[in-house]
C-alpha cells in the first residue's frame, strides 16, 4: 500500500499572488497531517515563486511526518539541502518559463553533475530520489547512480485518455518493476487526481505517491483535513477494476 506526501506549493501560490502572510503554508501543514498525509513535500524554486526560505526553514521544525525537499539539481539548492537536512531530497528539473514541472530530469545527460549532488546528499544522510520519466535509459542510469529512490512521472498517465492511458498505465507498471529489479525505491506523482488516482495506487511496489494541486483544489471546497482524508482512503483501498477514463 503507498503512503501519501501531501505537497503544498500551491498554498503558497495564493499568499505570494498577493505577497502578504496567508494562507500559512507552515500552520496548514497542521491539517494536512491530520487528515492523514505520510509526508510533506515542497519545492523550494529557484525563483521562489511560491515556497520561500522561511517557509522551508519553519517546516524543518514543525512538519511531524516527513519532509521531501524537491530542488533543482544546484549548487545554491544542494547547500540549502544541507543546511536543512529534509527526510528527503527529491531532485527535479527546473525551468524558469514553465508553469510546473514539465518532465523528468534527464539523467542520462546530467550524469555527472547528479553523482556529485547524490554523493555530498548522501554523505549528509540525506535520502535522494530523482524525479523521472519511466524510460528504461532513464531507470538504468539511476540505478547506476545509486539514487535510491525515483519518482516516476505520472504526468502522461493523467492527461491521457482510453487506450493511450492504458498504454501508459502499463509503460509505468513496467517500470516499477524494472526500477525495483535494480535495487530502486519507487515513488510517483505529478497530474494525480481524485480520478485518476486509484489505478497508480493499485500498482505494486510503488511506495509512496506525491500529490498536490488536486488535493489543494479540493481543500477549497471540503476543507484540508477532508480533502486529504478522502485521498488517502482512494489510496489504501484503491478499486483494482477496470475504471480507466
Ligand atoms: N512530484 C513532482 C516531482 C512534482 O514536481 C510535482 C509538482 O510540484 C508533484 C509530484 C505533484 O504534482 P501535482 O501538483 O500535479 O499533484
Amino acid at each position: 500500500m503507498a503512503s501519501l506526501g501531501v505537497n503544498i506549493d500551491h498554498i503558497a501560490n495564493v499568499r505570494e499572488a498577493r505577497k502578504t502572510f496567508e494562507p500559512d503554508p507552515v500552520t496548514m501543514v497542521l491539517l494536512a497531517e491530520l487528515g492523514g498525509a505520510d509526508g510533506i513535500t515542497v519545492h523550494l524554486r529557484e525563483d521562489r515563486r511560491h515556497i520561500q526560505d522561511r517557509d522551508l526553514n519553519l517546516l524543518k521544525d514543525t512538519v511531524h511526518s516527513r519532509l521531501n525537499l524537491e530542488m533543482a539539481a544546484t549548487e545554491e539548492m544542494t547547500s540549502i539541502a544541507l543546511n536543512t537536512i529534509p527526510d528527503m531530497v527529491t531532485l527535479v528539473p527546473e525551468r524558469r518559463e514553465e508553469v510546473t514541472t514539465e518532465g523528468g530530469l534527464d539523467v542520462i545527460k546530467h550524469k555527472n553533475k547528479l553523482r556529485k549532488i547524490i554523493q555530498r546528499l548522501s554523505d549528509s544522510n540525506i535520502p535522494v530520489s530523482l524525479f523521472v520519466d519511466p524510460v528504461q535509459e532513464q531507470l538504468e542510469i539511476c540505478a547506476e547512480l545509486q539514487a535510491g529512490w525515483i519518482e516516476l512521472h505520472t504526468g502522461k498517465y493523467s492527461i491521457s485518455k482510453n487506450k493511450k492511458r492504458a498504454l501508459e498505465l502499463s509503460i509505468l507498471k513496467e517500470s516499477t518493476a524494472k526500477a525495483k529489479s535494480y535495487g530502486l525505491r519507487v515513488n510517483a506523482g505529478h497530474g494525480l487526481t481524485y480520478q485518476n488516482v486509484e489505478q497508480i495506487a493499485a500498482i505494486e511496489g510503488i511506495e509512496e505517491l506525491n500529490i498536490g494541486h488536486t488535493i489543494i483544489s479540493r481543500a477549497l471546497a471540503v476543507g484540508l483535513t477532508q480533502a486529504v482524508k478522502e485521498m488517502k482512503s482512494l489510496i489504501i483501498n484503491p478499486r483494482k477494476d477496470n475504471i480507466l477514463i
